[in-house]
């Protein structure tokens, strides 16, 4: 088939490889694409948010099925612009993906359809907003509705941190637009997993479970980030817990969606706390894979993810895939600097021999004119490794990530410690 996969990080990155790897006879386009898709895949230089272009490309190139990787050309349209001019698209349209570009709408669907999440109200005025914070009780979060790269939620264990949040948001537009409304909740108890639903507006196939690591420092310390690690599976995913969030969270969200208009097809993530008593709360949904959990879910899919994703695409009945029986870790290498403000054009050497079951994804990457990589983003690379056990992935992935070079690479080394936890119990 010929595919054209829209954006340019790691998560971009694994989509090809999985895809290319579930069919050696596809042909594979990005855009942009990044160093590491162009040795087996046409990069086409076109920003994911070029909407107008991406539609002429597609069409220019006879593609039969576009997969979207990122959040923003879908807030955008670019799934409905697609569709109208004959595409087949994996990807939900702009109504649909509001599910994760306005949270105020996202949690007016999850009250509609009585999913469990955290209790919030919605502001767009600060004196109100403020007024809020002060009878609520601590800790509380404070996040701006809009899109904010994985920024633009505030955990406040005092109402005077909340306050501050408030106020940078509503009072200084901090977050720009994406906070011009704010959403305030209670705080929830747990741990985090994130769940994977391919749907095709009605049915659903879920992938492997997966959890990531928010906070840039170990210890699950420092600022938020849009992910320094991730593996899967994770234990806590067991069947009976996923069945519950089946049925208590994506169908209930899916078909309410439906109801208002704005089915969804894609892949929907829900962002969940698992409660102590086993309730699966919604922090967030997502209308796309994660990043950087995608480079550890694709790579445990051993077939059908092309006819999977068609006919979520095509709103057929879907296909069964095949995973491995196997874990993968993956530690993600950042640029010097991040998230604040990240280091550019550090060069990067990857060593040849790196551990068996090893894949180096490439996120924020460049190659100069001389054929030099650099960095060229906050997240440089993800280091994943697949292997029989959790353990095993944890090593591997974890010793490839010393083994790749540049000047002030961040990285965590503690990346999957609930698990590990769990398994010495
Ligand atoms: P979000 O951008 O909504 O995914 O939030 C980013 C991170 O903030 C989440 O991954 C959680 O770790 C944390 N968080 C968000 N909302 C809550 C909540 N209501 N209770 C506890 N932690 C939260
Ligand atoms: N890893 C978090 C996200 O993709 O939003």
């Amino acid at each position: 088939m010929k595919l054209l996969i829209v954006g340019g990080g790691g998560r971009e990155h694994a989509l090809a490889l999985a895809l290319a790897t579930d069919d050696p006879g596809h042909e594979i386009f990005v855009a942009p694409g990044n160093p590491g898709t162009a040795p087996f895949c046409a990069n086409l230089s076109i920003a994911a948010d070029d909407i107008e272009r991406l539609v002429r490309a597609a069409s220019a190139h006879s593609i039969e099925l576009v997969v979207v990787g990122p959040e923003v050309p879908l807030a955008l349209g670019l799934a409905d612009a697609l569709r109208g001019a004959g595409h087949l698209v994996f990807g939900p349209g702009a109504a649909a993906a509001r599910i994760e570009s306005s949270k105020a709408f996202s949690k007016d669907v999850m009250a509609s359809a009585g999913v469990p999440t955290a209790a919030s109200e919605v502001f767009t005025a600060l004196q109100p907003a403020l007024a809020h914070v002060d009878v609520h009780p601590e800790p509380l979060v404070v996040k701006a509705s809009g899109l904010a790269a994985g920024k633009g939620a505030v955990v406040c264990i005092t109402r005077a941190e909340a306050r501050a949040a408030v106020t940078s948001m509503l009072g200084e537009r901090a977050f720009g637009e994406a906070g011009d409304e704010v959403v305030i909740e209670t705080f929830l108890q747990g741990e985090e997993l994130s769940v994977f639903a391919v749907t095709n507006g009605t049915e659903i196939r879920l992938l492997p479970s997966a959890q990531d690591h928010k906070r840039l420092l170990d210890g699950d310390t420092g600022p938020n980030t849009g992910g320094m690690g991730a593996y899967a599976p994770v234990a806590i995913a067991t069947g009976p817990l996923l069945d519950r969030v089946e049925r208590e969270v994506l169908r209930p969200t899916l078909a309410e969606l439906s109801r208002r208009g704005a089915p969804f097809v894609g892949v929907l993530y829900a962002g969940l706390m698992i409660a102590p008593d086993g309730t699966p709360n919604v922090i967030e949904f997502n209308c796309r894979f994660g990043d950087p959990e995608a480079e550890v879910i694709l790579p445990l899919v051993k077939s059908g993810l092309t006819a999977l994703l068609v006919a979520a695409a095509r709103g057929e009945p879907l296909p069964r895939i095949e995973v491995h029986e196997a874990a993968a870790v993956t530690v993600v290498l950042a640029a010097g600097g991040y998230p604040e403000a990240a280091s550019r054009g550090d060069v990067i050497t990857i060593p040849d021999d790196m551990p068996d079951g090893v894949t180096v994804f490439h996120a924020g990457t460049r190659t100069e004119a001389d054929g030099t990589l650099v960095t060229s983003g906050g997240r440089v690379l993800a280091v994943t490794a697949v292997a029989p056990t959790f353990e095993g992935a944890l090593e591997r992935s974890s010793a490839a990530a010393e083994m790749v070079e540049f000047e002030g690479k961040q990285m965590r080394r503690d990346i999957g410690w609930r698990e590990l936890e769990r398994r010495s119990r």
